[in-house]
This record gives C-alpha cells, sequence and structure tokens, in this order.
C-alpha cells in the first residue's frame, strides 16, 4: 500500500498512470454487501452457509415462508416482527428478503425515528410509506416505430429568425428490424428527445407514434464487445415490423401516483421536479387525493389494464415509534390495500413510546403484537462469529494471519459481533502502517487497547461512578 503515500508528481494534463489503490477502492463496502439474498434451497431449507447468511437457519427459513406468501400475494395486510438482540442480522434478514423479492416488487425500508418531522405528521410519514409499497403495473397497448438505429442525420436549414446559424427542420431515422428497414422522417423535437437519451447508431430504441417520445431499449447485440463488464445492456434486433403495436409494461408505486397528482403542473424532467421540490418545501398528499388515486387506479384494474403488486413495508427499529403511530399502523393494516409489513426491534420489554407507564413486550402495544408473525433471531457462537468476520474480510479484501480470526471470534463473543467486525477495518489499517498487508494478531492486540467495545465501556463508567463531567 505504499503509492497512497508518493505525492503525486503527474504533470497537469497528462492522464494518471493507472495505480492499484484506485481499482481496489472502486466500491464502497457497506456493512450488509457481503448478504446477496436468504440461502435458501428450493425446497426452502436454509443452507448453513449460504447467500452470504452463515447460520441463523430458523429465522432465514421464516423469512424464506414470508417471501413465499408475499409473491403468491397471500401475506399482504399482515406483519412480520423480528426479534432479537442487537447485532445478530434482523436488518440483515430484511435486506435479505428484498433481494429475494427482487426489483419487481416494491420494497421500501425506513426507520423508527423517521416519523418524526417538524412539518408532516408522523401518521402522514407511516401512510406514504405504505403506500410507496404498493406497486401497480401498467400494461398499455401503443403504437410505436421500434428498431435498430441505422442513419440518423439531422437536415439542418437555414435559420429564418435571425441570419446566423442553421436550424434543425427535419431529422431522417433509418430503423432497422429483422424484417424489414425503414425511414421516417420527424420533427426536430424528437431530435431533441434522441439527443437526451445519447442516442447514437447502433442502437435499439422505440418512439412512440402519439407522443413522440423516444425510449432506449439498448444497444443492438451486432454491436457487442468482448468486454467482460460493462454498463451496457444489449439487445436482440426486434422482431416484426419496424411500425407496430407493442405492449409496454410501467411499474409505478401508488406513492407516485399521488405525488405526481399532488403537483400536476410539473413536467417529468428532472429540472422541474427539482424547481417544485425547491417551491413548495413539500406538497401535502391529502387523503381525498388518495382516494381519488384509489378510484382512477381500481378502475383501471377492473378494466384489466394494471395490476396491483403488494410490497413489503420494512421499519427497523420500530420500538421507536410511538402510541399513536401504532394505533395507526394498526388501522393501516386493516385498509384493503395493505402491502406486508415486516418489522424489526431489538427492545424486550420497555415502555411504549408516548405512554408513561404501559410497558409491553419489545416496546410495541399487545394489539399490534397480537396481528404479527414473530421471528426471533438467535445470537451467535464462536464458531459462526469467525465464519462472518472471515465472509466480511473476504468483502473487504483483508488478508488475515495466523490465529487472527480466533482472536476476533474471542472478541466477538466476549463483547459483540459488531465489535470484532468492526476491529477489522482499523486493524488493516495498523497494519499497512507497519508495511505488512496482512493483518496479524498483534494488530488485533493494539486495537484493543485503543478502542474498548461496549460492555468494557460501560463496566468502566460503572466503576467510576460517571466521568468528571457528570459528576461537577
Ligand atoms: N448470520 C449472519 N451472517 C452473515 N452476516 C451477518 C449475520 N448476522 C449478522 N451479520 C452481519 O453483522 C452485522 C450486524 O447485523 P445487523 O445490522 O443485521 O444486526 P441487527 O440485528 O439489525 O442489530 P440492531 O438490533 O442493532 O439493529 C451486519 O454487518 C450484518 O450484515
Ligand atoms: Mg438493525
Amino acid at each position: 500500500m505504499k503509492t497512497t503515500t508518493t505525492p503525486s508528481t503527474v504533470a497537469h494534463n497528462a492522464m494518471p498512470p493507472p495505480s492499484a489503490v484506485s481499482s481496489a477502492r472502486s466500491s464502497r463496502v457497506a456493512p450488509h454487501s457481503h448478504i446477496k439474498g436468504l440461502g435458501l434451497t428450493p425446497e426452502g431449507l436454509a443452507l448453513s452457509d449460504g447467500g452470504g447468511f452463515i447460520g441463523q437457519m430458523n429465522a432465514r427459513e421464516a423469512c424464506g415462508v414470508v417471501v413465499e406468501l408475499i409473491k403468491s400475494r397471500k401475506f399482504s395486510g399482515r406483519a412480520l416482527l423480528l426479534a432479537g438482540a442487537p447485532g445478530t442480522g434482523k436488518t440483515a434478514l430484511a435486506l435479505a428478503v428484498s433481494h429475494e423479492l427482487g426489483v419487481k416488487v416494491p420494497f421500501c425500508p425506513m426507520v423508527g425515528s423517521e416519523v418524526y418531522s417538524t412539518e408532516v405528521k408522523k401518521t402522514e410519514v407511516l401512510a406514504e410509506a405504505f403506500r410507496r409499497a404498493i406497486g401497480l403495473r401498467i400494461k398499455e397497448t401503443k403504437e410505436v416505430y421500434e428498431g435498430e438505429v441505422t442513419e440518423l442525420t439531422p437536415a439542418e436549414a437555414e435559420n429564418p429568425l435571425s441570419g446566423y446559424g442553421k436550424t434543425v427542420s427535419h431529422v431522417i431515422v433509418g430503423l432497422k428490424t429483422v424484417k424489414g428497414t425503414k425511414q421516417l422522417r420527424l420533427d426536430p423535437t424528437i431530435y431533441e428527445a434522441m439527443l437526451k437519451e445519447k442516442i447514437v447508431v447502433g442502437d435499439v430504441i422505440y418512439i412512440e407514434a402519439n407522443t413522440g417520445a423516444v425510449k432506449r431499449v439498448g444497444r443492438s447485440d451486432a454491436y457487442a464487445s468482448s468486454y467482460d463488464l460493462e454498463s451496457e445492456t444489449y439487445v436482440p434486433l426486434p422482431k416484426g415490423d419496424v411500425h407496430k403495436r407493442k405492449e409496454l409494461v410501467q411499474d409505478v408505486t401508488l406513492g407516485d401516483l399521488d405525488a405526481a397528482n399532488a403537483r400536476p403542473q410539473g413536467g417529468q424532467d428532472i429540472m422541474s421536479v427539482m424547481g417544485s421540490l425547491m417551491k413548495s418545501g413539500r406538497t401535502e398528499v391529502t387523503e381525498k387525493l388518495r382516494k381519488e388515486v384509489n378510484k382512477v387506479v381500481k378502475g383501471y384494474v377492473d378494466q384489466g389494464v394494471a395490476e396491483v403488486i403488494p410490497g413489503v413495508v420494512f421499519i427497523d427499529e420500530v420500538h421507536m415509534l410511538d402510541i399513536e403511530c401504532f394505533t395507526y399502523l394498526n388501522a393501516l393494516l386493516e385498509s384493503p390495500m395493505a402491502p406486508t409489513v415486516i418489522l424489526a426491534t431489538n427492545r424486550g420489554n420497555a415502555v411504549v413510546r408516548g405512554t408513561t407507564d404501559v410497558i409491553s413486550p419489545h416496546g410495541i402495544p399487545v394489539d399490534l403484537l397480537d396481528r404479527c408473525l414473530i421471528v426471533k433471531t438467535d445470537t451467535y457462537n464462536r464458531e459462526q462469529i469467525a465464519k462472518v468476520v472471515q465472509l466480511r474480510a473476504n468483502v473487504e479484501g483483508l488478508k488475515l494471519g495466523l490465529g487472527v480470526l480466533d482472536r476476533l471470534a474471542e472478541e466477538g463473543e466476549r463483547g459483540s459481533m459488531r465489535y470484532a467486525l468492526q476491529l477489522l477495518t482499523p486493524a488493516s489499517i495498523l497494519a499497512g502502517l507497519s508495511g505488512r498487508n496482512q493483518i496479524e494478531v498483534e494488530d488485533i492486540g493494539e486495537m484493543n487497547e485503543l478502542f474498548l467495545d461496549a460492555k468494557t465501556s460501560a463496566r468502566n463508567i460503572g466503576s467510576e461512578g460517571g466521568f468528571d463531567g457528570g459528576r461537577m
């Protein structure tokens, strides 16, 4: 890791030399980036090590059942509560559920404390989250021109208004499909839309006949390169005629519809969205508006144009909600269009927020608890902690020397798994400072002198009866 310390001596306009550091830093490693899914077999049984998860088999299987129920739309309006000690993977489980559901099912995560805002009512925040978790798949058959762009030539003409410069009078676009080719002569506004979408020859596009909206589908696979990794999506040459009727599928959420109807004047492009944010702080979505949106949606569903896809609301640290929110949650759960709700908490018996004397399990009133399926997450043993630490070390690209894993697992068992995971990065920096690229046991030892785990810190405070600032 020497390259980081050498001062850069690159001349001004020269390309910087490719360094090993830049590629290593290419992705930020988030605490849950090793979680890829629940890691279940097709029968729904948990593998002891799968999808980035180690152990916690019961909870994973339970989540697997819930995923199946959500996919078959039998779980909406119900709640799953993940309860367990801190650092036992509750948040990770919820993320895994969202991975398993895929991108088509809306997943709306929030933290309990998000409801407290000075501008918006608590219940409003909850209601909005619920609306964002109901998806709507709208199928429309539209007349389109689709094909691979073979030609894109703007025809220029003298500008009639000023003597200088030229304007585009029309644009000639050639589109090719498997069946044939067609040359279109299009309006300059469509040319602008094409420039915005950065369309070049070789892209597969479609143009809606009525509106002139242009959509880029991808790059024709005739142009596919031999790179292994690319951001480009390659699509085959479209079949059929260039001019045809095509079924377009659009995924939106009820939340999107509410927001769009609350400020109907705005356009689609980013500037007008930004502008409307600036102007009015936050636009109000009233209950009346929601009802109206619901009515329209219901109409679409009855006609068979749209399909409702109930998604998931995930409320982490749910004990942060107060009694008003809990009551409202009960009501939301019983509304006809309710998504699945996943709650997570690490509290045992606690006072329900917003009351002075109601103590209840997990800080959740019993009437809501009664509506939940509860899944408990277990604490990990030393062996499992070691596996998770190893997994994280791999994700972060750290090498562990002999005995380091045992030592960290021991720390994890004594303190908490989070503490063991948190020691990894500083220890790697320490190893780097002493010119090694591998973490050794002594690095961990030194880290332990510098940093305390939660339990040790609490014990210190306990024995000294508080810090000086408190004693004054
Ligand atoms: N079974 C597991 N396999 C792999 N990694 C895990 C497992 N359980 C937890 N982790 C990882 O441990 C760390 C802590 O877990 P997580 O944040 O999910 O805990 P939590 O239960 O949400 O805790 P809290 O109650 O404090 O919110 C995360 O980086 C998570 O990805
Ligand atoms: Mg958590």
